[in-house]
């Protein structure tokens, strides 16, 4: 056997000890040098052929060398166990199917209010915002809705104490662009508005509007219809036609409810449409003459077209969702289908 130096071993034994970063590893390292074919058995297996003066010092450095090396082996093994390695740890499969990183989505609301912004940015109109807490002034005077008038008790709000209220359509804005910008325009806004009314599947107090306005020398009701229809077109990407009705609204004149074809029967009649083939969408009219003056334009020089409808159910229409209360409940099993 070739002649064995027990204390550099030791020193070499040590480093290896030391630099291990597994127990696996620790498990070679014991057998290498510790294991019944390890390095200190062969030593003490070949003792009986060492001459008696050498056997006892040398079989006194074996065991030494044992003992020392054992202890640090152990040590090391309790610190792996403590920390919580396993021999598994060092191993990694990379076979194995990756975790996806959970990546956030935009909420339906944003989703269809970036389409709807869309269309009609490419038919040339802006998109324009106004205040969620608005005046009485812009609220109801200046749309044509004096203090008496019974038409307020539809627009019953919250009156907040700081003297303004919140809003609840978003038609104020037509007078406060009208105000700082002049004819011709084409504008829409998207916005939240609010009702002091009970909840239920197609009410809530706090919902969205989209209402849009044109002005113009010659803007009329052949202008509305054809950009409406485009509009519903593009949106539920079906052929779509449209028909007014008469209504009443004070801030127009004259006022029409706008109806759509029936998406889920194309004009058939069915249970969603009451048998009638027409879906209520809107409503609109030609600006009236008063909320034009109430904005600072002369109603002899311009006219022009409004409208304003439900936008969570135009939402709810595109992705055929049956409550409104979905949109604002926050319920994940719900909102992970978009
Ligand atoms: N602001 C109305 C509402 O909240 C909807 C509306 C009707 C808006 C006619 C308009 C319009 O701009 O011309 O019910």
């Amino acid at each position: 056997m070739a002649k064995i130096n027990l204390k550099l071993l030791k020193i070499e034994a040590k480093k290896e000890i030391k630099k291990t970063e597994s127990l696996d590893y620790l498990n070679k390292i014991f057998d290498k040098y510790l294991g019944k074919k390890g390095i200190v058995s062969e030593v003490l297996r070949s003792l009986k052929s060492l001459p008696q003066t050498k056997r006892k010092k040398t079989g006194e450095a074996a065991n030494d060398f044992k003992r020392e090396i054992g202890e640090l082996i152990e040590e090391r093994k309790k610190i792996f166990q403590n920390a919580g390695y396993k021999i598994q740890d060092t191993h990694f499969d990379i076979t194995a199917p990756g975790k996806k990183p959970v990546s956030g989505h935009l909420h339906p609301l944003t989703l269809a209010r970036k389409e709807v912004e869309e269309i009609f940015e490419n038919m040339g109109f802006s998109v324009v915002e106004g205040p969620e807490m608005e005046s009485e002034w812009y609220n109801f005077d200046a749309l044509n809705i004096p203090k008496d008038h019974p038409a307020r008790d539809q627009w019953d709000t919250f009156y907040l104490e700081n003297g303004l209220l919140l809003r609840t359509h978003t038609s104020p804005v037509q007078v406060r662009y009208m105000e700082k910008n002049n004819p011709p325009l084409r504008i829409i806004t998207i916005g939240r508005v609010f009702r002091h009314e009970a909840t239920d599947a197609s009410h809530e107090v706090n919902f969205y509007q989209l209402d849009g306005l044109m002005v113009g020398k010659d803007v009329n009701v052949a202008n509305f219809k054809a950009v409406i229809q485009e509009f519903f077109r593009r949106f539920f990407e079906k052929p779509v036609k449209i028909r007014l009705i008469p209504s009443f609204f004070p801030f127009v004149e004259p006022g029409f409810q706008v109806d759509m074809t029936c998406l889920n029967c194309e004009g058939k009649g069915c249970s969603v449409c009451s048998q009638t083939g027409w879906l209520e969408m809107m409503g609109a009219g030609m600006v009236h003459p008063n909320v034009f003056k109430n904005s600072g334009l002369n109603p002899k020089f311009w006219q022009g077209w409004a409208f304003g409808m439900g936008f969570d159910r135009l939402a709810m229409m595109k992705y055929k969702i049956n409550d409104i209360r979905l949109f604002y409940s926050g319920d994940l099993r719900f909102l992970n289908q978009f």
